[in-house]
């Protein structure tokens, strides 16, 4: 005779589109990251974002709660068997007050609906491929940058990261660091795709060996300068950019500027922008 299957009377309800905290790490008092597993069904392409989030308080008038939801785009790359998460801290911010202190085996909410501009389908083709992040919109880019096709589809790739301090670059350096050393993503990405991949740090707040925002060390030309460019040209050059609003506007004034113009994913062209998540 069979039995049903015992039910749990102690187990957590589950949450709508669980999926379960696997680690956290915390860089700095205001950023931190984190990663959960991928529910089977989720194909996304890199760059792309979900809505993720928790259960928001009990609605006193109601006895109910909503689910309390923020687009973070997916850090980690598409073969990945889990998902990554690069997240800010608020500590007034309705979410991320929360989010921050969300431990292994604790569960999220993650709605399995990608979607986003920083793909390359919303690139023509091109010879240089520059990512241009601020803050925690290096996020998309530690997914893009650990995709084979980037480095199929360009002869070099730029990724410049523009942080507050030190502190704040070091999620994208390690990042960096394990794309050049871990021996599986040398064989993933290969040693000429490694070759083209070029990354660019620098502070705004603190002493580093390049400091200012990207936008001014572009507009001074210090960018080519630095890494022996001659420009930025709509001929060769395509970019995706993730940050700040401030950012954001600046930057596609100086790609308008050198004759990009804004793509997207059913009219693909010369740069694509998103803006990151900021609590
Ligand atoms: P700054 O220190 O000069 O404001 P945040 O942590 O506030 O999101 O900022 C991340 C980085 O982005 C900081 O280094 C900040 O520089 C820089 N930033 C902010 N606004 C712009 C902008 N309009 N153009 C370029 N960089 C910017």
């Amino acid at each position: 005779e069979q039995t049903a299957a015992p039910v749990n009377a102690t187990a957590q309800p589950v949450l709508p589109d669980a999926q379960t905290v696997t680690a956290v790490t915390h860089w700095t008092d205001r950023l931190f990251s984190f990663r959960v597993t991928r529910p089977a069904s989720l194909r996304f392409r890199s760059g792309e974002f979900v809505m993720i989030g928790l259960m928001g308080d009990v609605n006193p008038k109601t006895g109910k709660q909503k689910p309390l939801l923020r687009a973070y785009s997916i850090a980690s790359p598409s073969w990945d068997e889990e998902l990554e998460f690069y997240s800010i801290k608020v500590q007034d911010g309705p979410l991320t007050s929360k989010l921050q202190h969300i431990q292994p085996g604790d569960q999220i909410i993650l709605r399995p609906k990608p979607v986003g501009t920083l793909v390359h389908d919303a690139l023509l083709p091109g010879k240089r491929l520059w990512f241009f992040a601020t803050g925690t919109g290096f996020a998309p880019f530690a997914s893009l940058l650990r995709d084979p096709q980037t480095y199929e589809d360009y002869d070099q790739v730029i990724i410049t990261h523009t942080c507050r301090d030190v502190a704040e670059l070091e999620y994208g350096k390690q990042l960096i660091e394990t794309i050049r050393t871990d021996e599986m993503m040398q064989e993933l990405l290969g040693e000429d795709g490694l070759a083209k991949l070029v990354y660019y740090p620098t502070t705004t707040r603190e002493e580093s060996p390049k400091m200012g925002r990207i936008t001014t060390l572009l507009q001074d030309g210090t960018v080519f300068k630095d890494l022996g460019i001659d420009g930025i040209s709509a001929e060769t050059d395509r970019a995706m950019v993730c940050g700040s609003m401030g950012l954001n506007t600046d930057i596609k004034e100086i790609l308008e500027g050198f004759g990009l113009e804004e793509g997207a994913n059913s009219e693909p062209k010369h740069y694509v922008v998103e803006k990151a998540f900021v609590g």
